[in-house]
């Protein structure tokens, strides 16, 4: 006797993953790494960045030795997509930028950017999130969301420099958005 058992099905199932390594004109997304432990704690531990992101204070260099490995367990998993943003020529790390919270059912990734204080007011954030969210969408993302405090006024500069539209406001935060 056989048994005729139709399965649904669900389509193939497409794993996204943005370069690894984005090189933009004036800014360059790599992987964190172990040597970047002092830089991180210093960007995770300001007091301006921690209103608008969520980390765990204090932050010292075993959350920041742990979170270099989680970043690369995340990338494995496709759950997450962190970077540092680094200048070209010494490669100086000016901040963090990340794709998370991935709406597989969407094909939608929100994204989140920080720059450590001393490199700020020059462009960087523009440029990570452009850099990011264009390879984020080139890999096949199909949307790009940016959630901000309506506080945060030099994030909404950021954002709308780089191409995001606003599109709504969600639990006390204003989404933007890409394409
Ligand atoms: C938001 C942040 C990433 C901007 O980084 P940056 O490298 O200084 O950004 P840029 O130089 O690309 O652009 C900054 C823009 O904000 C403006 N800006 C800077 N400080 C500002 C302030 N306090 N109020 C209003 N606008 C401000 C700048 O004038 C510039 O806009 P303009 O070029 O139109 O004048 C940085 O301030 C930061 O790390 N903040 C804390 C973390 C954070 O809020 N992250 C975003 C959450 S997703």
């Amino acid at each position: 006797m056989s048994l005729n058992c139709q399965l649904p099905w669900y389509g193939p199932i497409v794993r996204i993953e943005p370069e690894p390594v984005i090189v933009a004109s004036t800014v360059i997304l790599r992987p964190w790494c172990a040597q970047d432990v002092t830089a991180l704690t210093e960007i995770y531990r300001d007091p301006v960045s921690m209103q608008y992101i969520d980390v765990p204070q204090p932050y010292d260099a075993n959350r920041a030795t742990e979170f270099v490995l989680r970043a690369a367990g995340s990338r494995a998993a496709g759950t997450a997509f962190h970077y540092a943003v680094t200048l070209p020529d010494a490669d100086t790390v000016l901040g963090s930028a990340y794709l998370h919270n991935i709406a597989t059912s969407e094909v939608a990734s929100d994204v989140s950017f920080l720059i450590h204080p001393r490199h700020r007011g020059r462009g960087w954030a523009t440029a990570a999130l452009v850099a990011l969210s264009d390879a984020a969408l080139h890999a096949g993302f199909r949307h790009i969301y940016a959630r901000i405090d309506p506080s945060n006024s030099a994030s909404e500069s950021v954002v709308a420099r780089a191409g995001f539209s606003r599109l709504r406001v969600e639990e006390g935060e204003v989404c933007w958005s890409r394409p």
